[in-house]
């Protein structure tokens, strides 16, 4: 994987040029007490790394003499690594992570400004970590007073996700393998899940069922809380109590994906216990299936991203226009988005190496053009909440609809030639669904 690292650090050094980037790696967080979380790497910080510490920092330099990728990490300490776990150490974090030079993170004080004197801004996001952001403004404002002396320094600091974000938008070959493998996961512990589910069984136990798979499987753990959630929990878009006992006759919905080497996946299907859909929960299961296959059928290079949305909200409003649900012209009900109230979230986002990756989606105006290497959810879905108030001239909901809740969700690559989608392994057709 070296290559791959030194290659993502050499394109952002091309883009940032005379500026010095300083990233921060995840802090060690505390769940209570003196008990830890499980650490997870900040994703910035892995992506130009591979390093997965805490109280780490990485400095990109490209204009500078010697050294243009510095790593400030934890030495070696064998009393605290008893207690806290194996740290790399500065020396071989040298040999390891491809760094030109690493210090021990006591030193960066010390360092740091000999690679910030001769920069013409700095890189860097204010984090929630106010003593480190404080000692970033320190160091620069140190520089800013004594620019006059050299006629030389940081005049700006930057946000860098304008820089590094497209970068981590297109995934590399690399990327894509490990998102695959993801994705692979995922889609074997939906289909353990819907093997398992009956009536009868409690949400929680579907959940230990996915979660077992992610673990068997090599995955670090979950993506993001899995959403088990049958009957009308389903309309609650994070449901993720998962502590309700499923009765017949009703529909579960699981959103679950596992991370895997911090590479996510993200799944949602939406299927009846008992094996066979009612009347109701076919009809507008066919109607969220089909603006899934639509929208999906949207992904292709050149195609803005917005026009995946759009498709999808198109399909639904006519289904539901079909099945009386909604009333009137169909344009207008989209234009003044009267659907809300059965269809509220977007059809997508990015996906990577965050559930709900970096990159933008639209420049001002204009929507976000799909490339090669992209990676989109793909998700609608129709809820229909026992509270469910539609919008004025629209008609009261007949309570035979009430507490269904169902989403469809794919993780799509852009390619070449369209798309690929990485998750097909888990049936979505009603044939496949009902038995
Ligand atoms: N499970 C989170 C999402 O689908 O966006
Ligand atoms: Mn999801
Ligand atoms: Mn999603």
């Amino acid at each position: 994987m070296q290559p791959e690292f030194d290659r993502r650090r050499a394109q952002l050094m091309a883009k940032i040029g005379k500026g010095t980037a300083i990233f921060r790696s995840a802090p060690q967080a505390v769940m209570h007490n003196d008990v830890e979380y499980n650490f997870r790497q900040d994703s910035d910080f892995f992506y130009l790394t591979g390093f997965n510490e805490p109280e780490a920092v990485a400095v990109l330099a490209p204009h500078h003499e010697e050294h243009r990728f510095i790593l400030f990490v934890q030495p070696k300490d064998p009393d605290r690594e008893t207690w806290t776990g194996y740290r790399v150490g500065v020396e071989a974090a040298k040999e390891q992570f491809g760094a030109d030079v690493v210090y021990s993170i006591a030193e960066l004080d010390e360092k740091l400004p000999q690679y910030l004197e001769k920069s013409d801004r700095i890189y860097y996001r204010l984090g929630r970590d106010r003593t480190f952001n404080d000692k970033v403004l320190k160091h620069w404002q140190q520089l800013i007073r004594t620019y006059p002396k050299r006629g030389t320094g940081p005049v700006a600091i930057e946000d860098p996700a304008t820089t590094l974000h497209p970068l981590r938008l297109i995934k590399s070959d690399a990327e894509i393998e490990l998102m695959r493998k993801a994705a692979t996961i995922s889609a074997e512990a939906h289909n353990r899940a819907r093997e398992f589910a009956r009536p009868g069984c409690f949400e929680y136990q579907v959940q230990a069922e996915i979660e077992h798979v992610f673990r068997m499987r090599g995955a670090i753990g979950v993506a993001y809380p899995s959403i088990v959630a049958s009957g009308g929990n389903a309309c609650v878009l994070h449901y993720t109590e998962n502590t309700r006992q499923m009765q017949d006759g009703d529909l579960l919905l699981i959103d679950a994906g596992c991370s895997y080497n911090y590479y996510n996946g993200d799944i949602t299907r939406t299927f009846p216990i008992n094996g066979q859909f009612s009347p109701e929960q076919k009809a507008l299961y066919e109607i969220v299936l089909e603006a899934q296959l639509q929208a999906i059928a949207q992904v292709h290079p050149g195609n803005p991203y917005s026009q995946i949305h759009e498709t999808a909200v198109r399909v639904i409003v006519e289904g539901l226009l079909d099945l009386g649900l909604l009333q009137g012209d169909r344009d207008e009900i989209i234009k003044e988005e009267k659907y809300k109230p059965f269809y509220m979230h977007k059809t997508g986002h990015w996906l990577g190496l965050d559930v709900h990756d970096v990159g933008v989606y639209q420049h001002g105006e204009t929507s976000h053009t799909l490339e090669p290497g992209q990676v989109t959810t793909v998700e609608p879905g129709i809820y229909i909440a026992p509270t469910i108030k539609p919008v004025e001239g629209q008609p009261e909901v007949d309570p035979r609809w009430h507490g269904i809740g169902i989403r469809i969700e794919d993780d799509v690559l852009v390619t070449a030639a369209g798309h690929e989608i990485l998750t097909s392994d888990v049936p979505k057709s009603v044939a496949e669904l009902e038995r």
